[in-house]
């Protein structure tokens, strides 16, 4: 049988990957986690000391950078040449990394090609900024999922409290604000909805409102 694709992309915090991670378990599909991916070359850039504003330099490690994706008791692991960074990528600092890093083309080229394969191999729901737009631009079905940037970034900020991380809403909210304009108005790719996405509001929604809405989407999309 053809494999499925769903694309669900939107900003940070806007409830992306818990709702992706929860349907795929329900629908037996593989999630991909497409910003784990920029994360890991955020770090990668960052642990050898390379500035991330420095284009030409992270363009000439990429060939080094080697990103695993595996999955152990349902979820998502990543590693980076061999090591499991699935924890160390979830910093703020990593988090602006990605973002910047994620503005070169040929970082985009790599994990994309790297994206698509998955996309085709297996029945994926697969969640990021570009994804209806770029990666799977013929997905089964296509879901941009928003909200207003002081939810996303009060959830985050919990999030991150709840892990133990020591940060304010004021610097989460900030740092949000900054990744969302960064995102959405980069040269390659930026983050926008897809014409045919489907578009939902998670504000107002509980999370379990959240998935039942996405999960709707699919069935209508295609009937499983
Ligand atoms: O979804 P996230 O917050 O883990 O993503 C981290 C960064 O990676 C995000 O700021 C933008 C970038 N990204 C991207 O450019 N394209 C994707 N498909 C996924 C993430």
């Amino acid at each position: 049988m053809k494999s499925v694709q769903v694309a669900i992309d939107g900003p940070s915090g806007a409830g992306k990957s818990t709702i992706a991670k929860e349907l795929s378990k329900k629908l037996g599909f593989v999630y991909i986690d497409t910003g784990a991916m920029y994360r890991a070359v955020g770090l990668y850039v960052v642990n050898k000391g390379i500035s991330i504003h420095d284009e030409a330099g992270v363009v000439a490690v990429l060939d080094d950078i080697d990103i695993d994706i595996y999955y152990k008791d349902e979820l998502q692991h990543i590693n980076l040449c061999g090591e499991d960074v699935t924890h160390l990528i979830r910093t703020p600092e990593i988090s602006m990394a990605a973002s910047k890093v994620s503005s070169y083309m040929k970082v985009r080229e790599k994990l994309v090609d790297m994206q698509r394969k998955l996309g085709e191999k297996y029945s994926v729901i697969m969640d990021g900024r570009d994804i209806g737009t770029c990666v799977l631009p013929n997905a089964n079905v296509k879901i941009y999922l928003t909200a207003d940037v002081k939810v996303r970034a009060k959830r985050r900020f919990d999030e991150l409290i709840e892990k133990g991380q020591d940060v304010t809403y004021e610097y989460v909210l900030s740092d949000m604000e900054k990744r969302d304009y960064d995102d959405s108005h980069r040269e390659h790719s930026p983050l926008r909805r897809a014409d045919d996405a489907i578009e939902l509001d998670t504000a107002d929604l509980t999370l379990e409102e959240s998935i039942a809405a996405v999960r709707r989407i699919i069935s209508e999309r295609t009937g499983i």
